[in-house]
């Protein structure tokens, strides 16, 4: 175990609302040099952090190290070179386009100072669902057949097999993805094409729908001896009657929430050794292939005979620390017996690793 006290600076975007009760709570963010968040965001503010993660991450960090929050506004250029940290947690979102996520690790690039998780290249990557699919595709990693539709017209004369979902290109946490999504004639597919190529002013993402079970996988460490924690089946028995199974935006922020928990993650999942093996094995293919770093949460959905298939790599996963609010990657750590602190202390301790801090 590596027990030196280091210079951690954690990056991280905070959503806006939350804003005006950070600076008590932390002196040390750079909220005067900082331009107002609201003339900086379109709706992206629902991939940020709340102060409530923010903190709980600090002082998960702050056990073993010296540890410094710093905004990742444009300013905190500025303020990493004037910190210039040992090593920098990074958990920030990013503000705009497909390679937002990057924005952060490319800077740290440039200041050649080391951090935890994936490098920008593999960020951009996994936030481009259809650009991960190519990769895993040449790979022979499994994942449903699909098309990158830029306008209904890359539609026409498709070869998939109904039923589709239609899902933006490049968002997260359920974002744009409704019971709509899923789609069983060609009528359906081309309103929700041109719905998300409007909307959401991106390609829409056509897949094969895959009908089977669904988990959702933590992966934590590197190379050789990065390693699965235990298996979060998500399990839509308690939705409403008739719903489409899929963790949608609905499912994730309508249906189940702290007063209506609808016991949808189920850790570890039941699953045979064989199935367990089968996707242990995917999502480490997927993860290495992808040149995943220090973590990552990744999704897998079996097709109608029960086959595991990727369907999109999580490398900044959420960590909600309140177990009541079934954050799947602190619940998979904890089946594992890491606190939340120790989750993000080995974690940070890959990162550490990496560059033999
Ligand atoms: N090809 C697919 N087949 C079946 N369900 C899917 C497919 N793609 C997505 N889903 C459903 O939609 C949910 C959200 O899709 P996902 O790509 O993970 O988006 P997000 O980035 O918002 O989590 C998945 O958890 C799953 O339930
Ligand atoms: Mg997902």
């Amino acid at each position: 175990m590596i027990s030196d006290r280091l210079n951690v600076v954690i990056t991280f975007n905070a959503k806006p609302e939350n804003n005006s009760s950070a600076a008590s709570l932390s002196p040390e963010v750079p909220h005067q040099e900082s331009p107002a968040p609201s003339t900086l965001y379109d709706d992206q503010f629902a991939e940020w952090d709340s102060w409530e993660t923010i903190h709980a991450v600090e002082a998960a960090l702050a056990t073993k190290h010296h540890v410094q929050l710093v905004e990742a506004t444009p300013a905190a250029l500025q303020t990493l070179i004037d910190k210039k940290p040992d090593i920098v947690f990074n958990i920030a979102e990013g503000y705009h386009g497909i390679s937002r996520e990057a924005q952060v690790p490319a800077l740290l690039d440039m200041l050649n100072i080391p951090y935890s998780g994936s490098d920008p290249l593999t960020l951009s990557i996994c936030l481009d669902k259809a650009r991960t699919k190519e990769i895993l595709s040449f790979h022979n990693i499994p994942n449903a057949r699909f098309i990158n539709a830029y306008s209904a017209a890359d539609v026409a004369n498709h070869q998939l097999q109904y039923p589709l979902i239609v899902k933006p290109v490049g968002e997260g946490s359920g974002k744009g993805i409704f019971a709509s999504s899923y789609v069983e004639d060609e009528q359906s597919l081309l309103r929700e094409v041109e719905r998300i190529t409007t909307e959401y002013k991106q390609p829409a993402l056509v897949e094969e729908f895959l009908s089977g079970r669904e988990f959702t996988v933590a992966v934590m460490g590197n190379g050789k001896t990065a390693k699965v924690l235990p298996i979060i089946e998500i399990s839509f028995a308690g939705l409403p009657e008739g719903t489409v199974p899929m963790y949608s935006y609905e499912t994730k922020w309508v249906y189940d929430t702290k007063d209506n928990d609808l016991d949808i993650h189920h850790c570890p999942a039941p699953v045979s050794d064989e199935l367990e093996k089968r996707i242990s094995e995917i999502c480490l293919a997927a993860y290495n292939v992808l040149r995943c770093r220090d973590w990552s949460r990744i999704d897998v959905r079996c097709d109608k005979d029960g086959n595991p298939h990727i369907i999109e790599i999580n490398p900044l996963p959420g960590i909600l620390p309140d177990p009541a609010d079934n954050s799947c990657y602190p619940k998979a750590a904890r089946t594992a017996g890491y606190s939340y602190n120790d989750m993000l202390l080995s974690v940070l301790d890959a990162a550490r690793e990496r560059y033999g801090l």
